[in-house]
C-alpha cells in the first residue's frame, strides 16, 4: 500500500497556491520567486535560441503574473535537451501527447512543438500566466490547415483533482517540468500531480528540471522519492550536463515506484 499522507494537498481542489489554513495570508511575490535573477528580463518580447530549431523562439515576457512570466535557466536546459535528443531520435517527440507543468511563458512545451508538429501539447500554469502562454503559443506555433495548432494553453493547478480537467491525461505520454522546486508549500501539490499524472504500470516519461535553490527544496526530494526513482539524463549533449551542473542545474528522469 502506498503512503500517500504527505502528498495529499491541504484542500481537494486549489485555484492558487494552497495555504493549509484559509485564513492565513498568501506570502508575497518576492516571497515565492527563485531567490536567483532569471535569464531573460521584464522586456516586452525576447528571443531564445534553441540549436535545432529553424528559427528563435520568440517569447513575450511579463514580470508582472508571477515568477512564471519570464524564462527561468531550467526551462531553457530542458528545451535544449529535447532539441538535441529530437535531432538524433526524432521519433522521442512524434505523435505524442505531451503535458508541460509550471511552463510560465509556455517556452519547453512550444520548443517541443515546434521541433514536432505531429506532436500534441498541452502548455499548463496557474490562471494568471494562460493569457502570456496563449501570446507566445500565437507567436510561434502557426495554425496547421484546419486553424488549429499542436500547443494548448490549459490551466493546471497542481494538487487538483485531474479527472476535472479537459486535458487527456491518460493519453499523455510525456511530462516536461522545469524550475518548478522553490516554494515549500507547493511541495506537496506538485509530487502529488505527477503521481496522480503516473499510475503505476504507465508507460510515461517524466523529464524533470530544476535549479538547486534553498536547502528547504531537499524537502521536495524527500517527498518525491517516496514514489519516484530519479535517473540523472546521461544522453544530452556531450559536454552540456557539466555547464548545467556547475550553474546548479540537473536534469532527471522520474520513474514511478512499483
Ligand atoms: C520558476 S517558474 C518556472 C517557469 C518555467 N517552467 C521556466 O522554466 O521558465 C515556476 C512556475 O511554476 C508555476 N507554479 C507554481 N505553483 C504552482 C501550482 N500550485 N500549480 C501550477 N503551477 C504552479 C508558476 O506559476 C511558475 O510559472
Amino acid at each position: 500500500m502506498v503512503d500517500i499522507t504527505d502528498i495529499t494537498p491541504p484542500r481537494s481542489r486549489s485555484s492558487s497556491i494552497s495555504t493549509t489554513d484559509s485564513n492565513v495570508a498568501l506570502p508575497s511575490f518576492e516571497s515565492l520567486a527563485p531567490p536567483r535573477p532569471p535569464t531573460t528580463k521584464a522586456e516586452d518580447e525576447t528571443n531564445v535560441s534553441i540549436d535545432g530549431l529553424d528559427k528563435d523562439v520568440r517569447l513575450k515576457v511579463d514580470a508582472g503574473p508571477g515568477c512564471g512570466g519570464i524564462a527561468w535557466p531550467a526551462g531553457e536546459v530542458l528545451s535544449r535537451y529535447i532539441a538535441y535528443r529530437h535531432g538524433i531520435d526524432p521519433s522521442h517527440l512524434r505523435n505524442k501527447k505531451i503535458l508541460e507543468l509550471g511552463s510560465g511563458t509556455g517556452l519547453v512545451g512550444i520548443v517541443a512543438g515546434m521541433l514536432e508538429p505531429t506532436s500534441e501539447i498541452w502548455v499548463t500554469d496557474q490562471s494568471i500566466l494562460l493569457d502570456l502562454m496563449e501570446i507566445n503559443t500565437e507567436l510561434n506555433i502557426p495554425t496547421n490547415q484546419q486553424g488549429k495548432r499542436n500547443v494548448h494553453v490549459s490551466e493546471l493547478n497542481w494538487g487538483d483533482d485531474l479527472s476535472l480537467n479537459q486535458i487527456p491525461i491518460k493519453d499523455i505520454d510525456i511530462i516536461l517540468a522545469a524550475d518548478c522546486v522553490y516554494f515549500e508549500p507547493a511541495f506537496p501539490l506538485l509530487v502529488k500531480t505527477l503521481y496522480d499524472l503516473a499510475p503505476i504500470g504507465k508507460e510515461i516519461e517524466i523529464l524533470f528540471c530544476w535549479k538547486k535553490r534553498r536547502k528547504a527544496d531537499k524537502r521536495f526530494f524527500a517527498m518525491l522519492k517516496k514514489h519516484f526513482n530519479q535517473f540523472i539524463i546521461e544522453d544530452d549533449k556531450p559536454g552540456e550536463k557539466e555547464i548545467y551542473n556547475r550553474q546548479g542545474v540537473s536534469l532527471v528522469k522520474l520513474v514511478r515506484k512499483k
